[in-house]
C-alpha cells in the first residue's frame, strides 16, 4: 500500500482511502523525535522543496520548510506573489511547469478554490495543496487527525464540534470530510451565512454520518469531545458589510469554558484574531500550539512518502 504514495499528488483529502491516513499518521509518529530536533536524518538529502505561496502564511510554509530542512533536503521558492514572475502577469500553469523543471515536490498555496489540481495537471513532480482558496487543505486536516488520535486515540464515535467560518473554512472541509470517513460524530455551528456548504454535507452524508447543525454554541458544547474553532475569514467576503454581520459572532472564554467534559480539547488551525480568550490557553482544554507543531512530524511523514524516501 505505501509503495502507492510515491509521486502522488496531495491534493484534497478525497485522494486518501482511511487506509492510507492511517498509514500517514503511523508514519509521523516515528517523525516526532526528528521534528523535535532530538534526532538527526538525512533521509531526503538532495531533494528540492518548491514552496510557492501565492497567499500569506506562517505555519504551513514554516513547518514544511523546517519538515524538508530537518530531513536533509532543501527549499526554495516565494512567499509572496509580488516578488515572483507572477505580479509581471505570469500564469499559475507557467509558473508550476518552471518549478516543476528546478524541484523534486511542489507545496503550493493559492487564494483560488481548484489552484492545486491544476498545478497537478501541469506538473510531474507532486503537487502538495498547501490550501487553496476556500476549497481544501488537506495536510492540516492530516495533522488535526493526528493531534486528535493523540489525545483521544479512537475517533469513532467522538464528538466533534466545528464552529465558525464553515463556508469559507477549507480546514474544516477537508477536516469534516476525513472525520466522518473515521466515524467521529459531527456538529456544525455557524450564523446561517457561513453555515457548511452543500458540497461538504453531501460527503459527510454519503459516509453515512448525520452531522447536527444550530447557530448556538452554548447549546451544544457541553457535549463537546472536540471544539474546533475556526476565524471568522475576512478576506474571503466578496462584500466587507457581509463580514461586518458576523464579526465577532462566537469567542471562547472562560465562562464558556464552565460546563464542558473535563477532558474536551479546543483545536484551532490558527491564526486566531479574538476567537479564543488568551486565559484559555492556559486551561488543560488549549491544544492548539502542540497542534501547529504536529504539522512538522506530518508534513514529514507526507514529504518522505511523496517522493520515495519513507515506506
Ligand atoms: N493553519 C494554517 O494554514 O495556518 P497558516 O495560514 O499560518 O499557514
Amino acid at each position: 500500500m505505501s509503495a502507492g504514495f510515491k509521486g502522488m499528488d496531495v491534493v484534497s483529502i478525497r485522494d486518501f482511502s482511511r487506509e492510507q491516513i492511517e498509514h500517514v499518521l503511523k508514519v509521523a509518529d516515528k517523525m516526532v523525535p526528528i521534528a523535535k530536533g532530538e534526532e538527526r536524518s538525512v533521509l531526503l538529502e538532495g531533494y528540492v522543496l518548491g514552496s510557492l505561496f501565492f497567499e500569506p502564511s506562517t505555519r504551513t510554509r514554516l513547518s514544511f520548510d523546517v519538515a524538508m530542512t530537518r530531513l536533509g533536503g532543501r527549499v526554495l521558492g516565494f512567499d509572496q506573489p509580488t516578488g515572483a514572475s507572477v505580479a509581471k502577469g505570469e500564469t499559475l500553469a507557467d509558473t508550476v511547469r518552471m518549478v516543476d523543471a528546478y524541484c523534486d515536490v511542489i507545496a503550493l498555496r493559492h487564494p483560488q478554490d481548484g489552484a492545486a489540481r491544476l498545478a497537478a495537471h501541469f506538473a510531474d513532480k507532486p503537487i502538495i495543496n498547501a490550501g487553496d482558496g476556500a476549497g481544501q487543505h488537506p495536510t492540516q486536516t492530516m495533522l488535526d487527525l493526528f493531534t486528535i488520535r493523540k489525545e483521544k486515540k479512537d475517533m469513532e464515535g467522538i464528538n466533534v464540534v466545528l464552529v465558525g467560518d464553515l463556508k469559507y473554512g477549507r480546514t474544516v472541509h477537508s477536516l469534516s470530510e476525513a472525520l466522518a470517513m473515521f466515524g467521529a460524530q459531527l456538529t456544525f455551528v455557524a450564523p446561517p451565512s457561513l453555515q457548511i456548504p452543500k458540497e461538504q454535507l453531501k460527503q459527510v452524508d454519503s459516509m453515512g454520518q448525520k452531522p447536527k447543525m444550530n447557530s448556538s454554541l452554548q447549546d451544544v458544547v457541553a457535549d463537546a469531545d472536540v471544539l474546533y474553532v475556526t476565524r471568522i475569514q475576512k478576506e474571503r467576503f466578496p462584500d466587507p458589510s457581509e463580514y461586518q454581520k458576523v464579526a465577532g459572532t462566537y469567542r471562547i472564554d472562560l465562562d464558556l469554558l464552565k460546563n464542558v467534559k473535563r477532558d474536551m480539547i479546543i483545536m484551532h488551525p490558527l491564526p486566531r484574531v479574538g476567537e479564543i480568550a488568551p486565559e484559555v490557553d492556559r486551561t488543560p482544554h488549549a491544544k492548539y500550539f502542540e497542534q501547529a507543531f504536529n504539522g512538522v512530524p506530518v508534513r514529514m511523514a507526507i514529504l518522505g512518502l511523496v517522493l520515495g524516501g519513507l515506506k
